[in-house]
């Protein structure tokens, strides 16, 4: 099944790019049919313009409720002919309403290794923690914060001389390479969801 994303952001849209590049390379079947950021300043909007794929500036504020905010977004992506949706760097929590109109096709990449250090700053929590390996993980989204059933992991060390910028850098590279090869799983249509564990889908 071919995928026809829309890709959430809210800043610099390194992964939307890995995607984008993924998707000219022919390893990823699908195509980018909307970029949505909740920030008008976000760099990202320029890279999907640059690979002419449609954009949208929805503002969180001004919506009573997340719901409300999520219905719109709903609308934007249904109106583009969206079937899966790619989180990348939307520093929004989603409801079960974006959850409820795309149902296990909802998809976000973190920098850590889930279930450690979900939420914000997670390099830096995995520094202060001192673990001597951190790394990415691609997961379906559901109403916790970076809970749902993982996709990807990709693992990197923790060096010495580290700071949060030099380890930041070191994951993201991880996530450019394990969040089009998660996605290019979903797109194979043999991905199964058996508790909490996914399966199949791979090469
Ligand atoms: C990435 O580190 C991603 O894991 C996290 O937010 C960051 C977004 O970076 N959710 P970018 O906008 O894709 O460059």
């Amino acid at each position: 099944m071919t995928l026809n994303l829309g890709v959430l952001i809210s800043g610099r849209g390194s992964n939307l790019e890995a995607i984008l590049k993924a998707v000219a390379d022919r390893r990823l079947d699908g195509r980018v049919a909307l970029v949505v950021s909740n920030r008008a300043a976000a760099a990202g909007l320029e890279i999907a313009a640059r690979h002419g794929v449609p954009t949208q500036v929805l503002p969180h504020q001004g919506f009573p409720s997340r719901a409300a905010y999520d219905a719109a977004l709903v609308d934007a992506l249904r109106a583009r002919e969206v079937d899966t949706v790619a989180l990348a760097g939307f520093d929004r929590i989603v409801s079960g309403t974006l959850l409820a109109a795309f149902p296990g096709r909802v998809v976000n990449i973190h920098p850590a290794l889930l279930p450690s250090f979900p939420g914000l700053h997670a390099q830096r929590q995995a520094l202060e923690h001192g673990v001597r390996v951190s790394g990415a993980t691609v997961h379906l989204v559901d109403e916790q914060v970076d809970h749902g059933p993982i996709i990807a992991q990709a693992i990197v060390p923790v060096l010495d001389t580290d700071t949060e910028e030099t380890l930041s850098e070191r994951i993201l590279a991880e996530e450019h390479r394990i969040y089009p090869e998660a996605l290019q799983r979903l797109a194979s249509g043999r991905l199964q969801v058996v508790g909490r564990r996914v399966i199949g889908g791979l090469p």
